[in-house]
């Protein structure tokens, strides 16, 4: 399974803050927003990672994750030019996918809760065709909202309905078979002109082989698309952080707890990072004083 983050698009929404930085690279609270889907994709057990952003944005995300050996896995770049839609990731990274299964996150969504990472995994090595995570949220016609039958099962999705028929977003996250790459060059733009999700994933649902898992409570998932839900994320990080001592998203402990990384690599990290409360966070967990 290969992964993709999603880190373009012109973050008009939150000018003047992303006029010279991209969105994903702003801060959740202590660490850039890129380190949240970054670790969901490693606690996946995904380890081999593209990241697709604007020849403007590139640069500074190689200048921040390399080549992703300092974490144990593997980060290559691609451009996208201009912000075409979502389903662009598998056109772009079609020689990066080569014929491997694929798991797409967007560079700006945040998810939490101890239960996550199983369901990814689980979610991972069930799929059938391709696999969405679904969330209720009080303002559904900001997202692709999908429908379900009484047994939970998908009947429809809709990308941004001016009148939702539920209340549950699909989330910035999917995994798909291979075949995702065929379907993505099959599809057309949309009215507002972008090669959407929600076209990729009715392929999927007309051909009966998309898999819904509902995020219920207990877990988090967060947007960052306006100056107040960025604000509203990195204080849900802090109160955590802060009130258990233990980081979300940090993207060296997750590698050294995933087997990624040994002790000796960790030290090198913690070295290069600086005396700061992140590093010494990371000294903690390489003393087990945190587990
Ligand atoms: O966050 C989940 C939602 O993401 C889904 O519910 C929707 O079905 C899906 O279309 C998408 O909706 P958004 O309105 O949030 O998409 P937006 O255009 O804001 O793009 C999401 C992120 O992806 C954003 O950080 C910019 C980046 N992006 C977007 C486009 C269209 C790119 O990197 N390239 C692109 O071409």
């Amino acid at each position: 399974m290969k992964g993709i983050i999603l880190a373009g698009g012109m973050g008009t929404r939150l000018y003047p803050m992303t006029k010279v930085v991209s969105k994903q690279l702003l801060p959740i609270y202590d660490k850039p927003m890129i380190y949240y889907p970054l670790s969901v994709l490693m606690m996946g057990g995904i380890k081999d990672i593209l990241v697709i952003s604007t020849p403007n944005d590139l640069p500074l995300y190689r200048s921040l994750l390399a080549d992703g050996q300092a974490w144990g896995i593997s980060i290559s770049y691609a451009e996208q030019p201009r912000p075409e839609g979502l389903a662009q990731a598998f056109i772009i990274g079609r020689d990066f996918v080569g014929d491997d299964d694929v798991c797409l996150i967007l560079g700006d969504n945040l998810f939490y809760g101890v239960s996550f990472p199983k369901y990814l995994q689980e979610a991972i090595s069930d799929n059938k065709g391709g696999t969405v995570f679904v969330y209720p949220v009080k303002d559904p016609w900001r997202y692709g909202v999908i429908t379900m039958d009484k047994d939970g099962r998908p009947v429809d999705i809709q990308e941004k309905p001016e009148a939702p028929k539920s209340n549950y977003a699909v989330t910035g996250l999917y995994i798909y078979k291979n075949e995702v790459l065929d379907i993505a060059s099959r599809i057309k733009p949309s009215a507002r002109g972008e090669l959407e999700i929600s076209d990729v994933n009715k392929a999927f649902l007309s051909s009966d082989r998309l898999s819904v898992i509902r995020l219920g409570r207990g877990i988090a998932w967060m947007d960052t698309g306006t100056p107040e839900a960025l604000l509203e994320a990195s204080s849900f990080i802090r109160t955590l952080e802060n009130r258990q001592g233990l980081k979300i998203a940090c993207i060296e402990e997750v590698g050294y707890r995933m087997g990624y990384i040994g002790a000796a690599q960790m030290r090198a990290l913690i070295d290069s990072l600086g005396d700061g409360e992140y590093s010494q966070y990371l000294g903690k967990v390489l003393k087990e004083d945190i587990y």
